[in-house]
């Protein structure tokens, strides 16, 4: 039962085979201790996420959204709470992230990405490439197989840092703001390609992201933070019909949901702005 973070189990995040939710979190609160002192990142978070559900994460700026990723990533282990991941392969990661900024490895080919993960587990070649070759084929990048990192668009780059999560199979699909670095034009079509993605993979993601018609168009739920020490502040339910499609964001509906996210937000990014200008 070794994790990938330094070879350890942090405390509170553990392999559950039997909690209902397939993502459980329980009072977790986050510090950060330097020489200038202790910050709290998060506190008493407490959150759960159903399979296959796609949740969303919004908040201002350092209110610890990549914090709680990190943590559910089993990359900073929490001393206070509890984190549950519930397994139903035992061979399989409990997750996979997705970063901002892609995180590929300049020096390989798209192949070669895809195939890293299954690789450093030990998956033979032929089999490693028929997954990632599978996989691209998915996320619609069969014809760049043998490109390099450096010859994609934004928009391709993240193509393939989502089919490398995938190929690890993860039981929780981790992004953090996937498509920030993008266009708005790009970023559009992205999160039309996510939803469709996500349907064909089935996968339970939780989604961090600071563009709230983002959140409300793919989301299941969207959790509301507060500016730091970051807290739930709600939970929205997003009960737009699926399959969905961009047109949506057009509707009445989209409309008020998105509202109800911004009345919670704007106090809490009020806050973040004012910390971050008084320094
Ligand atoms: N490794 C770290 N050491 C100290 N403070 C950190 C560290 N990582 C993040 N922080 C601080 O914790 C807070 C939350 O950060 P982060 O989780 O990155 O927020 P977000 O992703 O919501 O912008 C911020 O104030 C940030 O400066
Ligand atoms: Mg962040």
């Amino acid at each position: 039962m070794a994790e990938r973070a330094g070879g350890t189990l942090p405390t509170a995040r553990v392999r559950a085979e039997a909690t209902e939710a397939k993502v459980v979190v329980r009072g977790l609160s986050v510090r950060y201790t330097s020489s200038r002192g202790t910050l709290t990142a998060l506190e008493d978070i407490s959150l759960s996420v159903q399979a296959g559900e796609f949740c969303c994460v919004v908040g201002p700026s350092g209110c610890g959204k990549s914090t709680l990723l990190r943590v559910l990533a089993g990359l900073i282990p929490c001393a206070e709470g509890e984190v549950r991941i519930r397994s139903d392969g035992p061979q399989r990661p409990l997750t996979a992230m997705v970063f901002q900024d892609y995180a590929l490895l300049p020096w390989r080919t798209v192949l070669d990405n895809v195939a890293f993960g299954p690789e450093n587990r030990g998956v033979p070649r032929a089999e490693r490439y028929r997954l990632a070759r599978e996989i691209l084929a998915k996320v619609g990048l069969s014809g760049f197989e043998h490109a390099y990192p450096h010859q994609l668009s934004g928009g391709m780059k993240q193509r393939v840092g989502i089919a490398r999560a995938l190929a690890n199979d993860p039981e929780v699909l981790l992004m953090d703001e996937p498509l920030a670095a993008l266009d708005a034009q790009t970023r559009n079509l992205m999160q039309e390609e996510l939803l469709r993605i996500w349907a064909e993979f089935g996968k339970t993601v939780v989604y961090v992201t600071h563009a709230i018609d983002e959140a409300v168009l793919l989301g299941d739920r969207v959790v509301v933070m507060t500016a730091r020490p970051g807290r739930v502040k709600a939970v929205v339910p997003v009960d737009l019909e699926r399959p969905r499609t961009l047109e949506q964001k057009g509707s009445a509906h989209f409309a008020r949901l998105y509202n109800e996210v911004w009345q919670l937000l704007r106090e809490e990014v009020s806050a973040a702005s004012r910390e971050a200008g008084g320094g």
